[in-house]
């Protein structure tokens, strides 16, 4: 998947409207990876899992009662509703994306399932809608890589966080540049080389990066392409002074 900007962004848009109708998930097996237990699927809605993670952040995050979390590119709203669930009545959960079928389904499953503290908003993740140190977590889940601008997502994610708050990311890197590929997911043919996408966290000003999952994603005859990364970085406590 190549192209401009919103180019990108508009065929991101019509793939996800499939998907949120519960159809269409990626014919890549991967892509449908999911790295959630019974017990975890039982407390949430049913609707909100549609097999499009990477990973599993939320078991990465140690949320606790009362705390803020914001997720980019919420999708069904899966980890939005296990966050809502961990951060209790005192805490919320928003859900971002720019699919209005998925801030649809979302906010549907919130409403008839009776989830006050979970919500979700239409909005693009490079432009994030919400005041300067906001969150005390920002969560994301296999979608970073479909961004054509992945350094205005990471300095958002950095403009919202309270001083010491936690990025807990899965996503997509490619482990090498694999050029134009054929790849109708996206989640492959957008993704950053995985230095370069370690890179872009740091240069954004987070600190304290940690990979705490890693696994082959796709890979062809050059041995591995692509890696779904799980990874815990934090805005540091004080500004930093230059
Ligand atoms: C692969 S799905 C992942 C959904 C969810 N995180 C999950 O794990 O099930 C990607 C989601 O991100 C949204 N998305 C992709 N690019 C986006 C962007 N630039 N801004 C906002 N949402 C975006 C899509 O609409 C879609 O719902």
């Amino acid at each position: 998947m190549g192209g401009s900007g919103e180019a990108i962004r508009a065929k991101v848009r019509e793939r996800y409207s499939i998907a949120a109708t519960g159809r269409g998930s990626c014919q890549d097996d991967a892509c449908c990876a999911s790295g959630y237990s019974s017990v975890e699927l039982v407390r949430i809605p049913a609707e909100s899992v549609l097999g499009l993670g990477s990973g599993n952040p939320v078991r990465h995050a140690r949320l606790r009662p009362g705390e803020t979390v914001v997720d980019l590119g919420s999708g069904g709203g899966i980890d939005v509703f296990l966050a809502s669930g961990l951060v209790g009545p005192g805490g919320s959960a928003t859900g971002i994306d720019m699919t209005p079928m998925m801030v649809a389904r979302a906010s549907t499953a919130a409403a008839s399932h009776n989830i006050p503290n979970a919500s979700f908003v239409l909005a693009p993740i490079e432009k994030l809608p919400f005041p300067d140190a906001h969150a005390d977590v920002v969560l994301s889940n296999c979608v970073i890589n479909l961004s054509p601008d992945k350094p205005a997502v990471f300095a958002e994610a950095f403009r919202i966080l309270k001083p010491g708050g936690r990025l807990v990311i899965s996503d997509v890197v490619q482990e090498r540049d694999l050029g134009a590929i054929e790849d109708d997911c996206g989640c492959v043919g957008n993704a950053m080389v995985r230095e370069e996408y370690l890179k872009t966290i740091r240069t954004a000003g987070f600190v304290g990066l940690r990979i705490v999952e890693d696994r082959p994603w796709r890979t062809g005859p050059n041995g591995i392409d692509a890696s779904a990364v799980t990874l815990v970085a934090r805005k540091p406590a004080q500004e930093v002074s230059t």
